[in-house]
């Protein structure tokens, strides 16, 4: 794979078809394609698993398609693909493979690291998690005064807290005890001030998430939180009953207070935002219980085998990762909306963000030369149909193209009236008005003003794709997440650059503590900063 990622990707033959190709359909409108092939539908959609893909409201051709394919071809996407499941060690700047696909594979054959069969642990894992939810939602653990836990608060940040937080909304008509289940990640004294304001610490368990626990604002909040029990409870013997930890480092858990016993593992071949699976998704478990987790694990292996065994032609993760790059490299889109019509998934296009902005927002490829096309673009999005009454005149009439995911379902958790209908009407018609847009000759058709039809002109010819599931399981949102997360991946691996490192998290981090230090520190520092970072601490320091 490297030695194709050595050759610059604007120079392979088929990277210029695609341009030369660009250029030959530019002028190319959804309408007529759709006019001149009422089969376009039937060939441009997919299933896999429990989800429908129909991305024929793209600006692409059959041609369009098979370059595309041919150009996942010459990126050795197969290879990569195998190597992915295979545990190679694709992470090189960090010496480590992405071997997530494991924690949701049924134990069986073995899947090595550095030799060593890694499914025993994971299993074993898993069944430390099934029992200790059991034993919280019957009563076996209690807390420190003998009081069953009611409120189970996970503290943690990027991906260990955006996964579980985002499934346990999506999952929420999925209930499995009375415990409550919250969520803390900012630094900001006020999220975790809002989450415990009414908790009785006695009936309080932390869940402390963190893979490196060297996370400044998950300590900071976890240190904060002991306080707040031990406040109430005063025996430092209280810890042991009311924080667990889910990490890979032993010895800072260790150093924190936290009993070994009382720690979930997972390791260093989990990259944070592909962590639900894992340890990271214990108060997942505890809102949905062990089945329904079992059922979501079960979803992302159906999607994983999917997409390791389908052809490229057919493969759900690999077409929609195709048709973005085609998008946004070729067609010139900078960002991607992702459009959930159901308002469980509210929090999935934040998820989204830290799965496709950290992993492929670079810019060096997988050998530190400086890539010359674009890559990553911004995700971003609200659920329908909010957004409608929000950003989407800009999608529908705005200057910038901006290729958007619609996501719904065909059976509602809350049936109320015709609400469902309504809901997934307005999805439908939306992709609709984005692709055909209506014409100056159909607005003058209406009898509008003269002025006025300018302004009631939809250009259309704005691409979408359109997901679609019967209902929202866990089974299937397994499956929605593992099919972005090998979208991403497939995206990658076209744009050659390593999709499992996150090196432009760093220097902000390093960059805070120097600050925090001079914010903190006794007398009038002396600064070293630019001209508008020194006035910024000094002004900050008069008044905090
Ligand atoms: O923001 C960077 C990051 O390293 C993410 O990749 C990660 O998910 C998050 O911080 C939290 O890290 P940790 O789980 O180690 O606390």
């Amino acid at each position: 794979m490297s030695l194709q990622h050595r050759k610059s990707l604007l120079a392979l033959p088929q990277w210029e078809a695609l341009q030369r190709h660009a250029e030959e359909v530019a002028g190319l409108h959804l309408r007529e394609l759709f006019a001149e092939d009422d089969t376009r539908h039937e060939r441009h959609s997919v299933e896999a698993a429990d989800l429908f893909l129909d991305y024929s409201k793209n600006r692409i051709t059959d041609e369009t398609l098979s370059l595309l394919l041919s150009l996942a071809e010459a990126r050795q996407l197969g290879l990569a693909i195998q190597g992915m499941f295979a545990g190679v060690s694709l992470n090189s700047t960090e010496g480590r493979p992405a071997l997530h696909t494991a924690l949701r594979k049924p134990p069986g054959d073995p899947v090595r690291v550095a030799g060593k069969d890694v499914m025993p642990d994971v299993t074993s894992v898993l069944e430390r998690m099934k029992a200790f939810v059991h034993q919280l939602s019957s009563g076996g653990w209690v807390g420190h005064t003998g009081r069953r836990i009611r409120y189970v608060v996970n503290i943690g940040i990027g991906g260990s807290d955006l996964g579980p937080a985002m499934a346990c909304d999506a999952l929420r008509a999925y209930p499995y005890s009375d415990i409550e289940v919250r969520f803390v990640s900012n630094v900001d004294g006020t999220h975790l001030a809002e989450q415990i304001r009414e908790l009785d610490p006695a009936e309080t368990l932390f869940i402390i998430a963190s893979k490196t626990f060297t996370t400044q604002e998950t300590l900071t909040n976890a240190e904060t939180a002991k306080f707040w029990l031990l406040e109430e409870l005063a025996d430092e013997a209280a810890v042991a009953k009311h924080f667990v930890a889910l990490s890979t480092n032993a010895e800072a858990v260790k150093a924190f207070g936290i009993d070994a016993a009382n720690m979930f593992e997972f390791w260093d071949w989990v990259g944070g935002r592909y962590s639900l699976c894992s340890a990271i998704g214990l108060p997942l478990m505890v809102a949905i219980g062990p089945d329904n987790f079992m059922n979501m694990l079960a979803g992302f292996n159906a999607m994983d085998r999917h997409f390791a065994d389908a052809p490229f032609e057919q493969n759900m993760p690999v077409i929609l990762g195709l048709v973005g790059v085609w998008n946004n490299n070729f067609l010139g889109a900078d960002t991607h909306a992702v459009l959930p019509y159901d308002q469980y998934l509210h929090r999935f296009p934040a998820y989204l963000q830290q799965l496709d902005m950290e992993s492929n927002g670079k810019g060096v490829t997988l050998d530190g030369e400086r890539v010359a096309w674009q890559t990553g673009p911004v995700i971003w999005g609200e659920p329908g149909t909010n957004g409608q009454h929000a950003f989407y005149q800009l999608i529908h009439q705005g200057t910038k193209l901006i290729p958007a995911d619609f996501i719904g379902f065909c059976r509602s958790h809350n049936p109320y009236g015709d609400h469902h209908d309504k809901l997934v009407a307005n999805l439908i018609a939306q992709t609709e008005a984005l692709a055909f847009g209506k014409t100056e000759a159909e607005v003058r058709a209406e009898g509008v003003r003269e002025d006025l039809v300018p302004h009631k002109v939809f250009e259309g010819n704005r691409p979408s794709n359109t997901i679609l599931a019967d209902s929202l399981t866990p089974r299937v949102l397994g499956e929605l997440i593992a099919l972005y997360e090998h979208k991403v991946f497939t995206q990658g691996v076209i744009w050659g650059v390593n999709s499992f490192d996150q090196w432009g998290v760093e220097l902000g981090k390093k960059l805070a503590s120097t600050v925090l230090a001079e914010i903190q520190c006794a007398g009038d520092p002396e600064l070293a900063h630019d001209g508008s970072t020194n006035a910024l601490i000094r002004r900050y320091r008069k008044t905090r």
